[in-house]
């Protein structure tokens, strides 16, 4: 009987660190997939600015790394991820997943659409403030300052 519960104790420890591990997993990927959003986004600040001379394809990967951003998130949410790994996700999140979905696909198709159209340095500077809008908007929402 004492063996029996020593195995079951360890089971459930080695259980948990599984969901400990999974829900680190998922904080660690949406945080490092933001991290590339914000790299694109500096692209493409220097891009629109003209530090850099403007090119096209790298216009249409800045829209290409927002867009395959916004398919990635919304599964990286799990009820175990609210807190822990240094998360900035706003309790908000939770509450509100059909509104913080919806935010999160209507940037993506916004972002879809200029990775489509976007052919001149005109039309990008245009596409990448409006969409830049809703990198604010979204973290003024969905997440906590720190
Ligand atoms: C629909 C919501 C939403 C949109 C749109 C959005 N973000 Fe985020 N972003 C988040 C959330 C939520 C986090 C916090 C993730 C976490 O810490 O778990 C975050 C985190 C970040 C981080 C911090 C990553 C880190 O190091 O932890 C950066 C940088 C960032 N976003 C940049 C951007 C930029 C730039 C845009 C627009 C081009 C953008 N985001 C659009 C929701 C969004």
């Amino acid at each position: 009987m004492l063996v029996r519960t020593a195995v079951c104790a360890a089971l459930a420890v080695a259980l948990s660190a599984g969901a400990v591990l999974a829900q680190s997993k998922a904080i660690a990927e949406r945080k490092e997939i933001m991290k590339g959003v914000g790299a694109a986004a500096k692209q493409g600040a220097a891009l629109a600015r003209g530090t850099e001379p403007y090119d096209n394809a790298k216009a249409v990967q800045v829209f290409a790394v927002y867009a395959s951003a916004a398919e990635k998130m919304p599964g990286l949410f799990p009820d175990d991820s609210k807190t822990g790994g240094e998360t900035t996700a706003s309790p908000k999140i939770w509450e509100d997943m059909a509104g913080f979905n919806a935010a999160m696909a209507k940037w993506g198709a916004s972002a879809k659409a200029a990775q489509a159209s976007v052919k001149d340095i005109d039309g990008f500077k245009t596409a990448f403030g409006e969409i830049g809008k809703q990198c604010g908007a979204c973290h003024e929402v969905y997440r906590i300052k720190k």
